[in-house]
């Protein structure tokens, strides 16, 4: 049984290697392999020598064989029609074939892999959830209100109401998904996109992309979120920007703050892109807020940790100076094609 299998074998690899041209190449394919006479058939006649234990193993090996080489025949069929209605019309098929233009990423997934990746080397792994969240995940464990703002029609895209279900409007609610699982220590960034309902701008749209990050282990401390966000900096834009905190408010975060970089066009004195501050802003930060972690059923008076989110449109835009965020999703080949580039 193992020489039939073997000639099988060896068909098999004679037929993957079979190339036609011409459609005569393709018939004396099919009369030496599907024809009354051909080796398939032949195959087959070996069934009546197969002892009566292996017919049914050895009814799936031929059956399997027939159809390899049946799909082989449509496909050389195929190929020896084009060519022919080709030599047809007069075409030249000794040319070099047309080239196939390169894609390239665009600068926001360039830009979010490169953030991605920074965070992974201080041991940062990613987390994604669902687009479509429930109240709980992208709010209420969050600590935002009954009465805040964002939970508003007007700013949130609901598709369901009682229940709630909307799409996200941060990756926080990935977050507060890693929290529930009650592995500790969590060191994770989410990357993904988001969702709110803006006037379309220069400065803004209904989604966006966003990384945002969160540590929680024992003794995490402000200084912790501080180091790590200036590696960040560093690594992403050079080590001559400078950042700074300012105090801020976000419901799960307790102390909050929102992060500025030194201008990376003029370098302190001030421009048009900081507003002649010498600074811009680039991410929200704090340290988780007690009541977040008792919300996910992680012990506030054992465990810290810190949060910090960032829009990728953001970063990118002051990585490449562009200035109308529309051009990202107006899928201009002219404007795509100039980030090739690693970044
Ligand atoms: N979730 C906040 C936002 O979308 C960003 C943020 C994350 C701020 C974590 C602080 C801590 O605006």
């Amino acid at each position: 049984m193992d020489d039939l299998l073997e000639r099988i074998n060896n068909y098999k690899t004679e037929i993957s290697d079979f190339i036609a041209e011409k459609a005569e190449d393709t018939e004396a394919f099919r009369i030496k392999y599907l024809g009354t006479k051909g080796l398939v058939k032949e195959v087959m006649g070996e069934m009546k020598n197969v002892t009566a234990d292996k017919k049914r193993e050895f009814g799936q090996i031929m059956n399997e064989f027939k159809l390899f080489a049946e799909a082989k025949y449509d496909a050389l069929k195929a190929v020896t029609s084009n060519n022919s209605q080709a030599i047809e019309a007069g075409e030249d098929l000794s040319l070099p074939a047309d080239q196939l233009p390169l894609g390239s990423r665009h600068p926001i997934s360039l830009v979010r892999n490169r953030i991605v990746s920074i965070f992974q080397r201080l041991g940062f792994a990613v987390a994604e959830g669902p687009e479509i969240e429930d109240d709980w995940h992208n709010f209420t464990a969050l600590n935002l209100p009954e009465n805040h703002p964002a939970r508003d029609m007007q700013d949130t895209f609901y598709i369901n109401q009682n229940p709630d279900w909307l799409l996200r409007t941060h990756t926080s609610s990935v977050q507060v998904r890693e929290m529930e699982k009650g592995k500790l220590p969590i060191r994770i960034i989410c990357p993904g996109r988001v969702y709110r309902n803006e006037t379309i701008s220069a400065r803004a749209h209904c989604f966006f992309h966003q990384v945002e990050g969160l540590y929680i282990a024992e003794n995490v401390s402000f200084a912790d979120l501080k180091q790590t966000l200036y590696f960040f900096v560093q690594e992403m834009f050079g080590k001559e920007v400078k950042i700074r905190f300012r105090p801020s408010y976000f419901p799960f975060t307790e102390p909050s703050a929102e992060m500025d970089i030194s201008c990376l066009i003029c370098g302190g004195p001030g421009c048009n892109v900081c507003k002649h501050t010498g600074w811009v802003e680039i991410l929200g930060c704090g340290m988780a807020h007690p009541n977040l972690l008792d919300n996910c059923g992680i012990d506030s008076n054992k465990y810290t940790g810190f949060a910090f989110g960032m829009g990728v449109e953001r970063i990118t835009m002051l990585k490449y100076q562009i200035k109308d965020l529309r051009l990202f999703s107006e899928n201009d080949v002219r404007f795509l094609k100039q980030f090739t580039a690693a970044v």
